[in-house]
Parts: structure tokens; C-alpha cells; sequence
């Protein structure tokens, strides 16, 4: 065996297929696991709802509030220009159409984070407050429609 194997040709055909089967698994693997930079934009929305939901009640931390406020808005402005993974399945007119409706979505999302960040700039907790229980229903519907 270890002679079979020093010889250059075999060598070529373990480890042609070798980098075959990984190069399979890695494509699979994102396509089953989502799109990768999308998710590190949603994880920079989740990790922001959960230090808001620690602050936004408490008008000392507003500084530290309107910062999460403005990291979501900046992850929006990225996701926006993604395509979600639930596209990848799609063609022609139904994609562009599916394409268009996340936009659309992540636009009025960008609204919504503009005015919660004047909410908390003018010092009004309550109507902030207000923005983020609405965050949770606006997340739940869009990922009912645009997640895999
Ligand atoms: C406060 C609002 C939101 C939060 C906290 C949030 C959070 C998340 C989280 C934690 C994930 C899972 C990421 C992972 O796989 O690691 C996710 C996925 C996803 N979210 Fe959001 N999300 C929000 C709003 C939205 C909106 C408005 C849209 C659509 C316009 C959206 C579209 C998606 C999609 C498409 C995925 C799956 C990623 C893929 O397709 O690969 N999300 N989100």
C-alpha cells in the first residue's frame, strides 16, 4: 500500500477526489446552512436587541442605546444589498419579484430603526420603547416570509 502510494499517480488519484468530496460538502453546506454574511449581519440585529432589551427603559444609558440602535441600522444597510438564501431556489420572475419584497422590507426596517434613534436622541423612553416591542413582530413576520 505505502508503495502504491508514493508513486505520483496515486497520489493524484486519492486526493484528486479527496478535494472533490470537500469542495461538495463546503457548497452544501452553505447552501444548507444559509448565506453566511447575511447571518453575520442578523447575529449583529440579535446581539443589539439583547443589549437594548437591558437599556431601553433606562434614560442613563441612552448613549449606549442609541449605539446598538445605529449598529442595527448599519447591518440593515449591508443585509439590504444580500440576497436571502430561500432566493437561491428561485428564477426569473418569481426571484426578482422575492428579491424586491426583501428590500423593500429591509427598507422600511431602516425607517423604523431611523425613528427609534430620534425616540432616544429627544430623551423619550416610552415612545423607544414602544419601537422595540414593535421589532419583535416586524422580525417574526420577516422571517416567516424570507427564511429558509
Ligand atoms: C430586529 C430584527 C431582526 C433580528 C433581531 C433578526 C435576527 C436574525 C437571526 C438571529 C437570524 C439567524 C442568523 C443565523 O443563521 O445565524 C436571522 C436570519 C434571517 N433573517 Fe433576520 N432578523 C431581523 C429582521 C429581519 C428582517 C426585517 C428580514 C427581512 C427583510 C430578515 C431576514 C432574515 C433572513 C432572510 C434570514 C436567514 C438568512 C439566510 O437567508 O441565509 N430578518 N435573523
Amino acid at each position: 500500500m505505502s508503495r502504491f502510494v508514493s508513486r505520483p499517480s496515486a497520489r493524484v488519484a486519492l486526493v484528486v477526489p479527496l478535494f472533490l468530496m470537500l469542495a461538495v460538502c463546503g457548497v452544501y453546506a452553505w447552501q444548507e446552512g444559509g448565506n453566511p454574511e447575511l447571518a453575520d449581519q442578523m447575529s449583529v440585529m440579535r446581539r443589539s436587541m439583547r443589549g437594548l432589551r437591558r437599556s431601553i427603559d433606562k434614560p442613563e444609558m441612552n448613549a449606549k442605546s442609541i449605539e446598538m440602535v445605529v449598529a442595527m441600522q448599519d447591518a440593515t444597510q449591508k443585509a439590504k444589498a444580500m440576497e436571502p438564501t430561500k432566493a437561491k431556489g428561485m428564477e426569473g420572475a418569481k426571484k426578482t419579484k422575492f428579491v424586491a419584497e426583501y428590500r423593500a422590507e429591509m427598507i422600511d426596517l431602516q425607517k423604523v430603526l431611523l425613528d427609534f434613534e430620534r425616540h432616544l436622541v429627544k430623551g423619550d423612553n416610552k415612545k423607544a420603547r414602544k419601537v422595540y416591542d414593535g421589532l419583535k413582530d416586524i422580525q417574526s413576520k420577516a422571517h416567516e416570509k424570507f427564511q429558509n
